[in-house]
């Protein structure tokens, strides 16, 4: 072998030790490695989640990849593509629109890829298990703070986007809860639209033209989530009725609770972010090394579930996010 060949030959090795180093270790189920694929880490709670699973799957000996599709579903097939190619041994995914995962997850599931499907649910029998939270009960929960605080009146009903199967239980709770007064005649429904990508600027947009439309008459409104709230709460503002006009959230977003506690928005829900993505890490490491989670689990359509309970807060109760360590009093200035 000539000393030009060697050369070539270690830069050769050279180069592929690097490309190697580039990936996630080798899966093994001593470390395990978790793909975790979020939809749109744009949002503030998914910021979170990320941060608290991470430092779960470190407890537990394992390493995660994190992936933001930026709410394009295309570009989250194409990320998930990669993490099968790298070889993980768990996915955990929050999609984007579930239906569109169904051949990539199929792909997963032939490679031996644990698939665990994060606070909404992907209905593909490839899932292994879905975490999440009673959210029909979080729909009910904004639609009875909403009746408390406006028994009677017309109401707009905005719901989340259009693709995350958690934004038709959030209405479908929410529409129970107010189902009585709207029965009765006290409460009527004057219009509903779906938020696309559960974007601020889009639930702005929509509340200013329905203010527009019925001439600022409207006594309150259901909104999906503190993002889209805040949407609708500047658009009040705009009328000078924030504070005036009842608006839901959930997700106790910081800004969100400065709201509540300010009064322009009437109540959040508290979904313990930390609690969701530990179990969701215990959950991928017991798969992964071949255990049965011990976690309690149920089933929703099809999918073994384990689901969380949540918490309304109000101005009241605000305190508990101070003893759920989620803030500080500072951060909420109390
Ligand atoms: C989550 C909410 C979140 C929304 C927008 C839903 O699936 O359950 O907590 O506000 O997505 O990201």
């Amino acid at each position: 072998m000539s000393r030009f060949t060697i050369r070539r030959t270690l830069l050769a090795v050279l180069a592929a030790t690097a490309a190697c180093a580039s990936l996630p270790a080798f899966a093994s189920k001593e470390k395990p490695v978790i793909g975790f694929s979020i939809d749109d880490l744009r949002v503030e709670r998914w910021a979170r989640d990320r941060d608290f699973f991470i430092a779960a799957a470190k407890d537990l000996g394992a390493e995660v990849s994190v992936q933001s599709a930026d709410g394009d579903s295309a570009k989250q097939v194409a990320q998930i593509e990669n993490l099968i190619s790298k070889k993980v041994d768990a996915l955990v995914i929050v999609p984007k629109d579930g239906p569109t995962l169904m051949n990539v997850l199929k792909e997963a599931k032939k490679a031996g890829i644990k698939i665990i499907s994060y606070d909404r649910l992907i209905k593909s029998p490839d899932v292994d298990m879905y975490i999440s939270f009673d959210n029909e009960r979080v729909g009910m929960m904004q639609g009875e703070a909403l009746m408390k605080a406006l028994p009677k009146g017309n109401v707009y009903v905005m719901s989340g986007d259009p693709g995350d199967n958690n934004a038709k239980l959030f209405k479908a709770g929410a529409m129970k809860a107010m189902k009585a007064n709207i029965d009765k005649g006290d409460i009527k429904i004057l219009g509903e639209q779906a938020v696309q990508d559960w974007l601020p600027a889009n639930a702005l947009k929509i509340a200013e033209n329905v203010l527009t439309q019925f001439n600022n008459k409207i006594d309150g409104f259901l909104a999906p989530n503190d993002g889209t709230a805040g949407g609708i709460i500047q658009a009040l503002a705009g009328q000078k009725l924030a504070g005036k006009v009842p608006v839901t959230g959930q997700d106790a977003e910081l800004a969100a609770c400065k709201r509540i506690i300010a009064g322009t928005q009437t109540m959040t829900v508290y979904k313990s972010l930390k609690s969701i993505a530990t179990e969701s890490a215990k959950v991928a490491v017991a798969l992964v090394k071949g255990q049965t989670p011990t976690q309690k689990t149920t089933e929703v359509d099809g999918v073994k579930s384990i689901l969380l309970d949540p918490v309304v807060v109000t101005k009241a109760n605000m305190d508990l996010l101070v003893k759920e360590n989620f803030y500080t009093k500072e951060q909420l200035g109390l």
